[in-house]
Formats: structure tokens, C-alpha cells, sequence
């Protein structure tokens, strides 16, 4: 055990609050807060200049002590973060979570490790954040950001219904400087509508449809 995870350890607050952080289940994906035991598996996917690049809170190069200190905080700060793995080998594919602002309201983010784009994870779990947002945590919207040079997931804010909010500057760990990025925000009435139109209930009470004579 380090000497970090030893202070730790020691203090009640940090066991309680990775309590207070749930396990999301979606169709694909299991997320869960980070625990000491992940730190050689999120160095493993974090330490990547394409992903860092793009994420305010990543450095890089990404170090066994950049995890445990995002551990760490996470336990002492209204940071929220999930591991992102599949449901079918645990594997560990990203991360995602959200900050619960004093004032304001809560902001989502997520990466992927690079070997995982493009099959809908990043998406997937950040409706799964986005509904225990609503569904649990009563918030009224929900708000992100985007580097104005990040389609891939500017797309993914999209599909979670997402809307435009204007243009702002980030500070990127990574970059050491800030960067223009594209802020959207999701209204709760809007959410709503979007899981109303999802609902399987009423597809279940949509007439059936008969072709010819065949019933
Ligand atoms: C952005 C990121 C999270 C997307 O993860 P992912 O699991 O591949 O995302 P999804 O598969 O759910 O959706 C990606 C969408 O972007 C689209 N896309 C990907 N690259 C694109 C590009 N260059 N231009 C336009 N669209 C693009 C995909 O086609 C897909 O849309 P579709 O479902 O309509 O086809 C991932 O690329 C990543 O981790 N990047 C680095 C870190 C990062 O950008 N984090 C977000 C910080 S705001």
C-alpha cells in the first residue's frame, strides 16, 4: 500500500463517499467508482497523448500517481467518477463522471480508450450518468463541453439530446494552456421527452400491424 492510499485509508469520509457513488448498469457496460487495485490498468488506457488532448483532467504522461491522486480527490471533492467496463470480462475500457457543483449545475465528461471507439460506449455510458443525474440526483440540467476540434464527441453530446449552449475556453491538463470548446446543456423537460419517446411501454401498447390476411 502507498503512502497515499495508507492516509486514506485512515479517514471515514473516503469510505463513505466511494459508497455514495452507485454501479451503473447499462445493456453493455458496468460503471463503478475506481478503487487503489485499478491504478495499473488505468495507467494502462489513460496514458495516451489522443485521449489527454482532448480531457480537461488528464496529464500525460499519465503516471500510477496521477491515478491515485484522481482517486483520492474523487473521495474528497463533489467529483463523481466512474470506471467505464464491459459487463462481459470487467475489462476496463474508460471513464466518465460527473462534478456536482455548490452552485450551478452538474458537469458529465468521458473518454475512451482508443482501442474502444466507435462501437457506441462512450454514448452508452454517458446516458447512464446522464439518467441517474436526473432519475436520482434531482438535477434540473445537466452541462458539458467539447473541443470545437472533437466531432467524435461533439456527436456523442448529440446523441444523448444534448443542445448547443455556446463557446467558452478550457484549461487542458495535458496542453498547459486553454482551448475554445463548444458547451451544451440538456434541460430536464427535454430528457424527459427523450425517455418518453424511448419507452418500451409504449411501444408495447402500439397497435400491431397485420399485412394481407395473416393475423
Ligand atoms: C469522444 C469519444 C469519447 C467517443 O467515444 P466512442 O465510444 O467512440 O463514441 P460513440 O461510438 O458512442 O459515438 C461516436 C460518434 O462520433 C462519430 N465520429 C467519430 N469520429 C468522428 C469524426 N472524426 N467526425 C464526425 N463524427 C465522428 C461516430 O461515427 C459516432 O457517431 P454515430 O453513432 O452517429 O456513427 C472517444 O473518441 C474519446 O475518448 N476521445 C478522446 C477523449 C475525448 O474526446 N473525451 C471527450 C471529452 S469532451
Amino acid at each position: 500500500m502507498t503512502a497515499l492510499e495508507t492516509e486514506l485509508e485512515g479517514r471515514s469520509g473516503g469510505d463513505l463517499k466511494e459508497s455514495s457513488i452507485p454501479v451503473l448498469e447499462t445493456e453493455r457496460l458496468v460503471l463503478r467508482a475506481p478503487r487503489f487495485e485499478d491504478v495499473p490498468t488505468i495507467v494502462a488506457v489513460a496514458n495516451d497523448r489522443r485521449v489527454a488532448e482532448m480531457t480537461a483532467n488528464l496529464p500525460h504522461p499519465y503516471a500510477a500517481k496521477d491515478a491515485e491522486k484522481w482517486i483520492a480527490n474523487a473521495w474528497a471533492s463533489p467529483d463523481h467518477p466512474f470506471l467505464i467496463t464491459l459487463k462481459t470480462n470487467g475489462a476496463l475500457v474508460g471513464a466518465t463522471g460527473f462534478v456536482m457543483p455548490e452552485f450551478g449545475d452538474p458537469e458529465i465528461g468521458y473518454w475512451l480508450a482508443a482501442e474502444h471507439w466507435g462501437r457506441g460506449y462512450a454514448t452508452e455510458a454517458a446516458r447512464a450518468v446522464v439518467d441517474h443525474l436526473f432519475a436520482d440526483r434531482g438535477a434540473e440540467a445537466v452541462v458539458t463541453w467539447a473541443r470545437v476540434v472533437n466531432p467524435a464527441s461533439r456527436r456523442v453530446v448529440e446523441k444523448c439530446g444534448f443542445q448547443w449552449n455556446g463557446v467558452g475556453l478550457a484549461r487542458l491538463k495535458a496542453l498547459a494552456s486553454s482551448v475554445p470548446v463548444d458547451k451544451f446543456r440538456l434541460e430536464r423537460a427535454v430528457w424527459a421527452s427523450l425517455k418518453a419517446w424511448r419507452d418500451p411501454i409504449l411501444r408495447r401498447t402500439a397497435p400491431k400491424v397485420v399485412i394481407g390476411d395473416r393475423a
